[in-house]
């Protein structure tokens, strides 16, 4: 097997997946990430300049075909699969009782199944590396928010992610879920303004992932809740 780690990302190509590839790739990793955005992908993977380490695949989270392929041709190039880190996810920054339903059906697909499709498409590869599957979640999975149907989602990664632990852990693949409170990321463009208060950056949840990803064999960091300073629920 050669020798160095791989991790896959989705939705890396900006924000919290883009700063775990960036630290990931730092610590000598390679990686792949993918993305919807054609152009944001490429635009991350010249802004890195690491064409031998970095590899993109355009490709929707929520289609199998899509993260099959990018699995298959992440252990074709690399030969192996260490990490994937099921990370693409937006909220419609509506509610159940007043939103628009239009917008719920991609967003319940990519935040809920995503995660599972990448699961199934990764779990082979891992069980022979004794990897490790890193979901981001919310804090919003693990608080209740008035009509908040995004935060529904991030309840079903938090479970997922617990569900999934308790059949891999036989097979020594490790599961962290890494629930971030309010980040500065693009998540927020949709939402038309920066929520108030004080934002973590990109960079800090992405060292909680870097860290959980570093524990020695045989330890499994299982839930990761980091808010920032004055962030109350
Ligand atoms: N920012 C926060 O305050 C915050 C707080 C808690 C949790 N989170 C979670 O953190 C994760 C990362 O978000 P972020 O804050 O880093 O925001 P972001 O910069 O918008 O990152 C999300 C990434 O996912 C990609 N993506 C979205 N839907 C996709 C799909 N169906 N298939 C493939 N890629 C897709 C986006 O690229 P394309 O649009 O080009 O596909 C984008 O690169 C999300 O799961 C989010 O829910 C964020």
């Amino acid at each position: 097997m050669s020798e160095s780690r791989v991790a896959l990302i989705t939705g890396g190509g900006s924000g919290i997946g883009a700063a775990v590839a960036r630290q990931l790739l730092h610590a000598g990793h390679r990686v792949a990430v993918t993305g919807r955005g054609e152009e944001r992908l490429r635009g991350f993977a010249e802004e890195l300049g690491r064409p031998g380490e970095l590899l993109t695949f355009v490709g929707d989270t929520a289609v199998y075909d899509d993260v099959r392929a990018a699995v298959d041709a992440t252990v074709k190039a690399f030969g192996r699969l260490d990490t994937v880190v099921a990370n693409a996810g937006f909220a419609t920054h509506d509610t159940v009782a007043e939103g628009d339903p239009a917008g719920w059906t991609d967003m319940v697909l990519t935040n809920v199944l995503g995660p599972a499709l990448l699961i199934r498409a990764s779990i082979d590869a891992l069980k022979e590396t004794r990897g490790r599957i890193v979901l981001v979640g919310s804090v919003a999975g693990f608080v209740h928010g008035p009509g908040n149907i995004y935060g529904a989602t991030k309840w079903a990664v938090t479970g997922l992610a617990e569900n999934t632990r308790r059949q891999v852990t036989e097979w020594g693949v490790g599961v962290t879920l890494v629930a971030p409170g309010r980040v500065e990321t693009p998540f927020w463009d949709s939402y038309g303004s920066l929520p108030p208060g004080h934002l973590l950056t990109a960079e800090q949840i992405a060292d909680s992932v870097v860290w959980a990803l570093g524990q020695p064999e045989g330890v499994d960091v299982n839930t990761v809740v980091v808010r920032p300073v004055g962030q109350p629920v």
